[in-house]
């Protein structure tokens, strides 16, 4: 199935960090799909900005090579990619001096567009924000987009969107959130949203546990500088994580808006009762070769955690008494990316102690094969009088909706946003500080008790700890295949 696909009004997307590793992976190759798919229009420049003293032909050569490395086979022919180049063009920028500034500015058109991705690292968000706005290149209506890492902390937070917030008001500021652009994560508001069928049962009452999973196989690789400050709980919980929980635990905004979405989002993040230190088990991976996080370190005494299990609990009418539990990982034994509502027993079991009841479950799969699975209690067939069986409702959205169901990568989706000028995939500003302000205390305690992650096996499901936080609540983990 073919999407429809609307056009984009003309833009001037200028791309700090144009030669950096998110610019080759993800933004130029996104650029180069939505372009191909007849979003972009004719009337668009792409602007790499970065130190490296090169021309445009030169940086177009990087772009070509970028493509090829990180576009599917076939995805691009020579001649497309020509056309796409023709639209590129680079410039020389020095982000904290005066070097290139007057260079981009005279490249900026009237009566389209103006965005400004900052793929750079956050200490320079506020020189640059400075720079676009008293050279006149950002205007009212310019966007800037910002990346994680959004600050370390609550301090570092504040600090820029306050930076931020002396150039830009927020409706012009797009935090990104990669995990809000992943189709699935948007089917989770539309499961809920949209049919009638789950919300009534979708609280304390009726649901017994939720589990969010976001496992992966890759270890830190060529990340360990960045990650040895950052953990699993910076990395992926204050974030990625939380930003699923609240769009399973939070209340029906009254429109697919953003402040709307934001305010409620807000609300969940506030409601979350402090962690309990017992509620927290933290891991790294140990193995013998390469395949161990200290050897990658180079820190033999790093407590760096590359995992982290938590139960969590959001005190509001809805989910008093509900745990939510969340898991993430790196060299894991899958990649797998879910959550799981699992709801309680019915009240009563018409069919008889010899009839075992399984729960109701309902997965949503975020990657790998994105789709919706749901658990339920069926009669087995055949003779034998009634004998119940749990058997899965299983849609997976590339057999229901076309194998050839192009599905754009999170970073495609939410770039095009910026574009449109919507908001409601992005982050606000006191969202992601509520989401340190929750996360700060939690870290501070164990750096105060010195606490040591537990060790667990590369290939595994994680450390011990992990299997004995659902254990001591009779429930266990949803398997990582
Ligand atoms: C990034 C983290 O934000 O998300 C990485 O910094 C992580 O450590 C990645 O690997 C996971 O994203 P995805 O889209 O591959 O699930």
């Amino acid at each position: 199935m073919v999407a429809r696909v609307i056009p984009v009004d003309p833009f001037d997307l200028v791309i700090f960090g144009a030669t950096g590793d998110l610019s080759r992976r993800k933004i130029l190759p996104g650029l180069y799909r939505r372009w191909r798919q007849g979003q972009i229009p004719d009337g668009a420049a792409i602007i790499g900005a970065a130190r490296s003293k090169m021309d445009a032909e030169d940086f177009r050569a990087q772009v070509a090579q970028a493509l090829d490395e990180f576009l599917a086979p076939g995805e691009s022919d020579a001649a497309t990619r020509d056309r796409f180049l023709a639209m590129i063009d680079y410039v020389a920028i020095d982000a904290r001096g005066e070097g290139g500034w007057q260079a981009l500015a005279s490249k900026m058109r009237d009566g389209v567009v103006r965005a400004f991705y900052l793929s750079v690292a956050p200490a320079l968000f506020g020189d640059i924000a400075q720079r676009l706005v008293e050279g006149g290149i950002a205007d009212r209506n310019a966007r800037i987009v910002v990346e994680k890492p959004f600050g370390k902390d609550l301090a570092s937070a504040r600090a820029l969107n306050a930076a931020l917030a002396e150039y830009f008001n927020e409706d012009q500021v797009y935090r990104i959130d990669h995990y809000l652009g992943k189709e699935t994560v948007q089917n989770l508001m539309a499961v809920r949203f949209a049919n009638i069928l789950f919300e009534p049962l979708w609280n304390a009452q009726f649901v017994d546990h939720v589990q969010i999973t976001v496992a992966e196989t890759v270890g830190v690789g060529g990340r360990g500088e960045y990650y040895a400050h950052s953990g699993a709980m910076r990395d992926m919980v204050q974030n990625h994580m939380m930003q699923l929980l609240c769009l399973i635990a939070m209340e029906p905004p009254n429109a697919f808006e953003p402040d709307a979405m934001r305010d409620e989002k807000l609300k969940v993040i506030r409601a979350l009762d402090p962690l309990d230190p017992r509620d927290c088990v933290r891991g790294q991976y140990r193995g013998a070769g390469g395949d161990d996080y200290l050897a990658e370190s180079g820190n033999p005494d790093s407590r760096t955690e590359s995992f982290i299990a938590m139960k969590l609990q959001v005190s509001n009418w809805r989910w008093k008494g509900t745990p939510f539990y969340l898991r993430t990982g790196k060299r894991l034994r899958s990649r797998v990316s879910e959550i799981a509502i699992t709801f309680k027993e019915p009240p009563h079991s018409i069919f008889g102690e010899s009839n075992q009841w399984r729960e109701n479950v309902l997965v949503i799969r975020l990657q790998p094969d994105e789709g919706m699975d749901l658990r339920v209690m069926i009669k087995e067939p055949g003779p034998g009088g009634m004998r119940l069986k749990d058997v899965a409702l299983d849609m997976s959205f590339a057999e229901a909706l076309g194998n050839d169901l192009d599905v754009p990568d999170a970073y495609e989706r939410l770039i095009m946003d910026v574009i449109r000028g919507n908001q409601t995939l992005f982050m606000r500003g006191d969202e992601v500080e509520a989401a340190w302000a929750w996360v700060d205390p939690v870290i501070a305690a164990w750096e105060a008790r010195g606490d040591q992650p537990e060790p667990y096996e590369p290939g595994s499901t994680g450390p011990e700890g992990a299997l004995m936080l659902l254990h001591r609540d009779g429930r266990r983990w949803r398997e990582i295949r």
